[in-house]
């Protein structure tokens, strides 16, 4: 299965992906992830993208495309792929399309999570994220068993530096301007499934399950 998550910022892709790879066997590919990876190793591609991602605005198109060209082709995405915030305009949707012809894949379904963008700041504001396993918890509605700690591995919890509420407003005008269009774009592929992302996780959860049960 090779599924696209959609949704702004804040929306759960982060969260639904950590149940999918579970249910089907399948990495998640988060470009989100994968750039403060290599923002935290102070790579050259981590030293290029930080001012990008912290002030909330994309990093550039060739820079994202190129590593999501690389881990698609690594064994483990033989039998399927999750991508997390990915692709993310236009021209990325693309070459996306471009590199699984050449790969002889295509994308079964794209979910994309639909949510009211006030409750976003306030869901961003209490999210935690594991500093070694980068597993996500959010203070009220996913807290982990001790506060501070991560539940899975025992790391310290942080907050990501793109969570004050400045950035995500501005993230928030991004993804307006330049993914929300990709809404459409998978409409018009035809593997476009709407999912009301202010249910409960686990309700989330159990109807994106129904969406790819049923799908084509
Ligand atoms: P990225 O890391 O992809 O961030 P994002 O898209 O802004 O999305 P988030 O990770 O903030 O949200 P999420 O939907 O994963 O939510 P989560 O599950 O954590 O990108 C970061 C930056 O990298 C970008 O701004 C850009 O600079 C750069 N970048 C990345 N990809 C790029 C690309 N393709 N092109 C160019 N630049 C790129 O949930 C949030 C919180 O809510 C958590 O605390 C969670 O526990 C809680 N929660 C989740 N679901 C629910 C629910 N149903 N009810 C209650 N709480 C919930
Ligand atoms: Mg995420």
């Amino acid at each position: 299965m090779n599924l696209i998550l959609l949704g702004p910022p804040g929306a759960g892709k982060g969260t639904q992906a950590q149940y999918l790879i579970e249910k089907y066997g399948i990495p998640q590919i988060s470009t989100g992830d994968m750039l403060r990876a290599a923002v935290k190793d102070g790579t050259p591609m981590g030293l290029k993208a930080k001012a990008c991602m912290d002030s909330g605005n994309l990093v550039p198109d060739e820079v994202v495309i190129g590593i999501v060209r690389e881990r698609l082709q690594k064994d483990d995405c033989s039998q399927g792929f999750i991508l997390d915030g990915f692709p993310r305009t236009v021209p990325q949707a693309d070459a996306l399309s471009e590199t699984l012809q050449q790969l002889n894949k295509k994308i079964d379904a794209a979910i994309a999570l639909t949510v009211d963008i006030e409750a976003l700041v306030e869901r961003l504001a209490g999210r935690r994220t594991c500093s070694a396993c980068g597993a996500g918890y959010h203070l009220l509605y996913d807290p982990p068993r001790e506060s501070g700690v991560c539940t899975k591995c025992g790391a310290t919890l942080i907050q990501r530096d793109d969570d004050k509420e400045e950035t995500v407003r501005n993230r928030m005008q991004v993804y307006a301007q330049q993914t929300l269009p990709l809404v459409e774009y998978y409409i018009n592929v035809g593997i476009l499934h709407e999912i009301a992302g202010m249910d409960s996780i686990e309700t989330v959860r159990s109807n994106i399950e129904a969406a790819l049960r049923n799908n084509p």
